[in-house]
């Protein structure tokens, strides 16, 4: 069992056998999980967590997965670690290497991550930078793939800023034979070296990637409707301007009218009710972000095994 590559960086950087490795080990785990059944897949490992940014959702999926897999994690903070006072990167890197099996980082920087990747012994799993978001998108697609029961040939609308979040969701989607349309307000696009990696991507499984501008466009025919903050963490002091910009960028009925009748509500979560998304759609019966939420915890267990649990 294992997947051969190092480090969890990005989605594109897995092979499609992989992506579907990772999703078929989630359901089993998910499964045993739910039976009561012991999966010690990573006994007596260690899982060192560094964040730099806030986070509930991955800090506590990845902490208890770590501990249902028999392994354990440590919470390392940037502010406390010598990291946060100058220690450069590749010293942490290689420090850090020689007591824990495997790194969980959220940070700022995506190069910070490829770094601390190229300079560690032992696998490095992308807890979110600013370019990507791989762990909640693998759970999002899993997520569709449970509700759905296949993925090839499904559309999503992703609806708002051009973050982390679509990036990853792009590759993820092209990876799987998904479509993807995104609307971003005129100068809030996904980032353009990805956009133009997935289109690549694309023609692989014959999927597409969609820039527009017009939400309602988007979401037609769209089996998932996927959004996320207008303002993302880092850019707390552009909230207001880009309340503004993304004014009629929200997943609200309307939105939802257009799409397809049995089409699923997704979010990574957190949410802010009223602006992205309403209270109304958030509740309503299409959106499962509790189950999603949920399952970064089934899928991260999935990611740790493979990754970390490498003969
Ligand atoms: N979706 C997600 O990554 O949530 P947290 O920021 O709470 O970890
Ligand atoms: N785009 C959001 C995702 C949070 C999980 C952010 O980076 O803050």
């Amino acid at each position: 069992m294992g997947i051969q590559r190092k480090d969890l960086l990005s989605i594109h950087d897995l092979s499609q056998s992989e992506v579907f490795e990772i999703l078929d080990l989630a359901k089993d785990l998910k499964a045993k999980k739910k039976r009561g059944e012991e999966h010690h897949l990573l006994k007596g490992k260690t899982l060192g967590m560094i964040f730099s940014k806030a986070s509930t959702r991955t800090r506590v999926s990845f902490e208890v997965g770590m501990w249902q897999l028999g392994g354990m994690a440590l919470f390392l903070s940037s502010k406390d670690l010598q990291i946060g006072r100058g220690e450069p990167i590749q010293d942490t890197a290689r420090v850090l290497s020689r007591y824990v099996d495997g790194i969980m980082i959220r940070t700022f920087s995506h190069d910070n991550v490829k770094e601390l990747a190229a300079h560690s012994t032992i696998p490095i799993i992308n807890g979110l930078t600013d370019l990507l978001h791989p762990c909640q998108a693998l759970t999002d697609i899993f997520t569709v793939l449970e509700y759905k029961g296949s993925l090839k040939g499904l559309k999503m609308a992703y609806i708002g800023d051009g973050n982390n979040m679509v990036n990853a969701l792009m590759q993820a989607c092209v990876k799987v034979g998904m479509d993807i349309s995104a609307a971003t307000p005129k100068g809030y696009e996904p980032d353009a070296e990805i956009v133009a990696e997935a289109k690549e991507d694309a023609k692989a499984t014959g999927s597409t990637v969609t820039l527009l501008n017009d939400p309602l466009a988007a979401a037609k025919g769209a089996d998932v409707i996927y959004t996320d903050v207008w303002a993302s963490m880092g850019q707390e002091s552009e909230q207001a301007i880009r309340a503004k910009a993304f004014k009629g960028f929200q997943v609200n009925n309307e939105v939802m009218a257009a799409a397809n009748k049995g089409a699923i509500v997704l979010h990574c979560l957190p949410a802010h009710r009223g602006e992205e998304i309403t209270d109304e759609v958030m509740e309503g019966p299409q959106s499962v972000v509790f189950d999603e939420a949920e399952n970064r915890l089934h899928v991260q267990k999935a990611i740790m095994a493979l990754f970390m649990g490498k003969k």
